[in-house]
């Protein structure tokens, strides 16, 4: 276990030095933690073993979900992957360097413990000047999970990150908040027909305009004991805060509704209450009492998925450090565009969940 975790800022004029001393950790094998344009990552040397156990060791990660291989240019997707079909190609004019993870067929150089023994691996050019410096620098892929703790919400700040790993790994770069917030879509390309496995930043709609027929191949909530999945990560709990988190969804006004009843419910049986709602259902009339509860965090508006899906992660973890016994969550979000990714991740996050019309 790493004692101490260097923190380096991006500052004015400090972006290649950072790069350099964080790309030197790299090299030797070490874990760095840096920002993409979804959320940060937690990397490692991809193609060596010793590096990679380090990140499953440090997040305490199941030791059969594999990890995103990042790269920085198509170089290194030819190191890696094979039989890439053109349908990919395809997508990747459109969407690289961008939050679309792809699968493929995996070469031999790429460790069993990157890929968890699977012979496809996971593949991404994130959209981010540090994260792509680093991979060049490093002169490696770099494979890097969401550098949170195992099952806990998503890093969107360095601060996040620290507050989760530090002193477990070698490098933090703070490159300050993320863009997108929620972690990228991934579609599995070795099927003919491609398949949706995570919903993320970019939509179902958006693949299907490049390339026609795409399947769903997740669902919204953690697969059962003993159930096959495509995708090793849909067996476990995600992004889920230590306080219980109670998911309210439906239409806007029946869900308003609800969350007021339960937080009087809630608040007659002396039970703390936070509250995770968007401005709308905050502005309204029956909220109104309840905005002084012991915690209320600001989603931003319900027509905003994108605003929404910026704030998620560091809500739930704002809420969870705040004293409060339950987390009441809106679900009055669309599920267009990145909208699906939102309610993914709030149900996937949800102990209980309620559905109102
Ligand atoms: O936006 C992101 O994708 C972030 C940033 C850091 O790039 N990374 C991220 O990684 O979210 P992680 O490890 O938290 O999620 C990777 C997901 C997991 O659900 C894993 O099971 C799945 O991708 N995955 C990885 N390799 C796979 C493979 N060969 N076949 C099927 N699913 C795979
Ligand atoms: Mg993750």
């Amino acid at each position: 276990m790493k004692s101490s975790t260097q923190v380096f800022k991006i500052g004015t004029g400090n972006l290649e030095e950072v790069i350099k001393t964080a790309a030197q950790f790299i090299k030797k094998g070490g874990t760095v933690a840096f920002p993409t344009e979804t959320v940060y990552g937690l990397g490692a040397d991809a193609l060596n073993p010793d590096a990679v156990r380090k990140i499953f060791k440090a997040k305490g990660r199941p030791l059969d979900n594999p990890l995103i291989v990042h790269i920085a240019d198509q170089e290194q997707l030819g190191m890696v992957a094979m039989e890439v079909p053109d349908s990919a190609h395809v997508l990747m004019d459109a969407f690289w360097p961008g939050p679309l993870t792809m699968i493929f067929k995996r070469k031999n150089i790429v460790p069993d413990v990157t890929t968890c023994g699977l012979d496809t691996v996971a593949i991404r050019m994130p959209d981010n000047p540090i994260a792509l410096g680093l991979i060049k620098e490093a002169g490696t892929p770099i494979a890097a999970p969401s550098a949170n703790i195992s099952g806990r919400p998503s890093p969107t700040t360095a601060e996040h990150v620290i507050a989760d790993l530090s002193g477990r790994i070698d490098v933090v770069i703070d490159g300050g908040a993320v863009r997108v917030g929620v972690e990228s879509t991934v579609l599995d390309m070795t099927p003919e027909i491609p398949v949706l496995l995570r919903p993320g930043r970019v939509s179902i709609d958006e693949i299907r305009e490049y390339v026609g027929k795409v399947l769903v191949g997740y669902t919204d909530r953690q697969a059962g004991a003993g159930e096959a999945v495509r995708s090793p990560g849909m067996k476990y709990t995600h992004y889920s805060p230590e306080t219980r988190l109670v998911l309210v969804s439906g239409n806007s006004s029946a869900v308003v509704d609800k969350i007021s009843e339960l937080a009087r419910e809630y608040r007659d049986r002396n039970i703390r209450v936070g509250l995770l709602v968007t401005d709308e259902t905050a502005g309204t009339e029956e909220m109104a009492e309840y905005l002084l509860a012991d915690g209320v965090f600001l989603l931003g508006s319900r027509y905003d998925a994108y605003e929404i899906a910026s704030n998620l992660f560091a809500g739930l973890r704002y809420l969870d450090l705040e004293d409060v016994d339950v987390i009441i969550a809106d679900g009055s979000i669309g599920i267009d565009g990145i909208g699906a990714a939102v309610i993914n991740r709030l149900k996937k996050a949800a102990d209980e969940l309620i559905e109102v019309n």
